[in-house]
């Protein structure tokens, strides 16, 4: 089966794009496939000139090192690090020995300096997510995917994860989100609408109201 179909986006730097539409649509699947995860069996990805699709493995791994930044629903953070070691950790994945004094600032930027020496278990699922946040962000990518990223926070925690991203982006970080929520899709720029792999609508800078309007008149099946 066809998971993207005809699929042709354009994402300017700097600006924040949210991902919509019901299940199995397609959304993680452009998001792996945008960020060097996945291959499409046909078509081109490009990342600024580099075309990730003529890449091979090994180069495609170093590019998702250096250039690429992912958080997912599930925070993904390991266990027995602490949280500046967590952060540090995609740093000495690229081969470098990270200087602390960065890797705190980083932490600083979510707002969990005075917490870097805090284990996951000892965290809040916010605060976990804005390490998971820092982690993705401490190689200073040129995009950062988020896959539900508020998925699993209550609106509140999520509300304040989104502002940071909201904060990133307007200091020129280009974000690219999936999100089934039309509040946190509302803090994008720009919000595509995926209907079996393909994008049926978008909306620029919309609002909650609308988004919602929009995702009730795409979900609505003819009888
Ligand atoms: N690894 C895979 N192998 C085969 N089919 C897959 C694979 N991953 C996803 N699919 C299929 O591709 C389609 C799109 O899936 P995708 O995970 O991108 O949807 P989604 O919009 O992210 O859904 P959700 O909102 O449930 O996360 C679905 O029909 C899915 O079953
Ligand atoms: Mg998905």
């Amino acid at each position: 089966m066809t998971a993207l179909d005809g699929v042709s986006l354009d994402i300017p730097r700097g600006t924040f794009t949210a991902v919509m539409g019901p299940s199995g649509s397609g959304k993680s699947t452009l998001l792996q496939c945008t960020a060097g995860l996945d291959r499409p069996t046909g078509g081109q990805v490009f990342l600024g000139d580099t075309e990730l699709t003529g890449l091979s493995e090994r180069r495609l791994t170093l590019l998702r090192r250096s250039r690429i930044g992912f958080v997912f629903q599930a925070f993904n953070l390991l266990p027995s690090l602490t949280a500046e070691q967590n952060v540090a950790l995609p740093l000495r994945l690229a081969g470098r020995r990270p200087g602390r004094a960065e890797v705190l600032d980083v932490l600083e930027r979510v707002g969990l300096r005075e917490r870097a020496g805090h284990r996951p278990a000892e965290l809040s699922g916010g605060q976990q997510q804005r390490v998971a946040l820092a982690r993705a962000l401490v190689t200073r990518p040129d995009v950062l995917f988020g896959d539900e990223p508020t998925g699993a926070l209550d609106s509140t925690t999520g509300q304040e994860v989104l502002s940071m991203m909201r904060t990133m982006v307007d200091d020129g970080q280009t974000v690219i989100m999936v999100t089934h929520d039309p509040v946190a899709a509302a803090c994008a720029d720009r919000v595509l609408f995926l209907a079996d792999g393909r994008v049926r609508d978008e909306l620029y800078a919309p609002d909650a109201e609308q988004i919602a309007a929009r995702m009730t008149r795409m979900a609505a099946v003819p009888c």
